[in-house]
């Protein structure tokens, strides 16, 4: 009895780590898992049905001027380029960041990017995750 307990101890916690470990391999990065839905994330990925631009190479970048990107809305005559502290900015609110910027960055007033992503540290990846896509 104790035996049988002790064996079916060690299978499950086999069963455990299995699939724990292939919880790990398949966890998406906090970019893919918040922006994929409408931004291709590597060279060449299909645009097909994405609302908004490809994003590798962004930081860096003059904003609105992704090639074959024709949906810039706030951004289509924008007059500055992304740093990461600017990433920062217009992840964390893209409404705010319209305001604060928009004279001075031409921003139209609008935009159909809705997507806040509150937790500062959360920001912080996604940005790490932006300068990793190739
Ligand atoms: C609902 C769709 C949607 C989601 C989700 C979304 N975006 Fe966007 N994004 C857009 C659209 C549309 C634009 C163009 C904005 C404009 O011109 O008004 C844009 C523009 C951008 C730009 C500026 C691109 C340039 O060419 O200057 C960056 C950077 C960006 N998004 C990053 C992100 C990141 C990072 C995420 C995930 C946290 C994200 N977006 C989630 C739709 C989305």
């Amino acid at each position: 009895m104790k035996t049988t307990k002790i064996i079916t101890f060690a299978i499950a916690a086999t069963i455990a780590s299995v699939s724990l470990s292939g919880t790990a391999l398949a966890k998406k990065t906090k970019l893919q898992k918040n922006c994929a839905s409408c931004h291709a994330l590597a060279t060449g990925a299909s645009e097909k049905g994405k609302k908004g631009p490809n994003l590798v190479g962004i930081i860096g970048r003059k904003a609105g001027t992704v090639e074959g990107f024709t949906k810039y809305k706030a951004l289509k005559d924008a007059d500055f380029v992304w740093t990461e502290e600017l990433m920062d900015e217009w992840l964390a609110n893209q409404r705010k960041f319209l305001k604060a910027h928009g004279a001075e960055f031409k921003l139209g007033k609008n935009t159909s990017m809705a997507k806040k992503v509150k937790k500062e540290k959360e920001r912080k990846q996604i940005i790490e995750d932006l300068k990793q896509i190739k």
